[in-house]
């Protein structure tokens, strides 16, 4: 796939239907999904469980554009292997979860999968300054993760240190956590291109009516146009 600025809408399906996970993808997917994002959770590194490999492998058979993957899991180099076998095509570790940031990114590449690598808000820009070459996406969490439908914590100054960091690099930036039409364009304008939505993408909708789910990634892609 060619690198592009271009802004991506990532739905979570963190905010699907739990039952129903083959049919959401399709779903968002047939409505202008960009990517696929999905959410692991430990119940150690984040207060909140949700999936290992063997769904993620499910979820691959559904997937025709591209499954980003974000583990919010520690340790998480244990499970590098597993994850890309189910079929991730971007793995995203936080630079939180453990000592060796540089180690698991190297890890993530040998599998040969994109490397993403994670920021929660109390962490600074500064903290993947030297990792920028091992990484193929920067995940800036603007909410502390572990729950959809959070409130959008403004990161406003540090999307911008990372543009700036990351210059001509092939890295998006992707920003995760309280995304909706009025916080998508100040993400974009300070140099987001991959905007995860969860709760604003599959409000409204369902399966079986899946149309406000389009609505809603258009209005978030919309209101990025900046
Ligand atoms: C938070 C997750 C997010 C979350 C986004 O821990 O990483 O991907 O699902 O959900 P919204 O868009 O509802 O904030
Ligand atoms: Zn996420």
């Amino acid at each position: 796939m060619t690198f592009s600025r271009a802004i991506k809408i990532a739905p979570s399906i963190l905010s699907a239907d739990f039952a129903d996970f083959g049919r959401e993808i399709e779903a968002i997917e047939s409505q202008g999904a960009d990517w696929v994002h999905v959410d692991v959770m430990d119940g150690h590194f984040v207060p909140n469980l949700t999936f290992g490999p063997p769904a993620v492998k499910a979820f691959r058979k559904h997937v025709k554009t591209v499954m980003d993957v974000h583990l919010m899991i520690a340790p998480v180099d244990p499970y590098i292997d597993a994850f890309a076998e189910a079929g991730a095509d971007i793995i995203t570790a936080h630079v939180e979860a453990g000592p060796h940031i540089h180690r698991t990114l190297q890890a993530i590449r040998a599998t040969g999968k994109r490397a993403g690598v994670a920021l929660n808000p109390g962490t600074p820009a500064e903290a993947v300054a030297h990792v920028l070459d091992l990484a193929d996406l920067v995940c800036v969490m603007t909410v502390n993760p572990g729950f959809g439908g959070q409130k959008f914590i403004d990161m406003t100054a540090k999307i911008r240190s990372l543009r700036a960091m990351i210059g001509d690099r092939p890295v998006h930036i992707e920003i995760d956590g309280g995304v909706t039409p009025d916080t998508a364009p100040l993400v974009a304008a300070a140099g987001a291109d991959v905007l995860v939505a969860g709760s604003a993408v599959f409000k409204g909708g369902s399966v079986a009516d899946p149309a406000p789910y389009g609505a809603n990634i258009r209005a978030i892609r919309d209101a990025a146009r900046v």
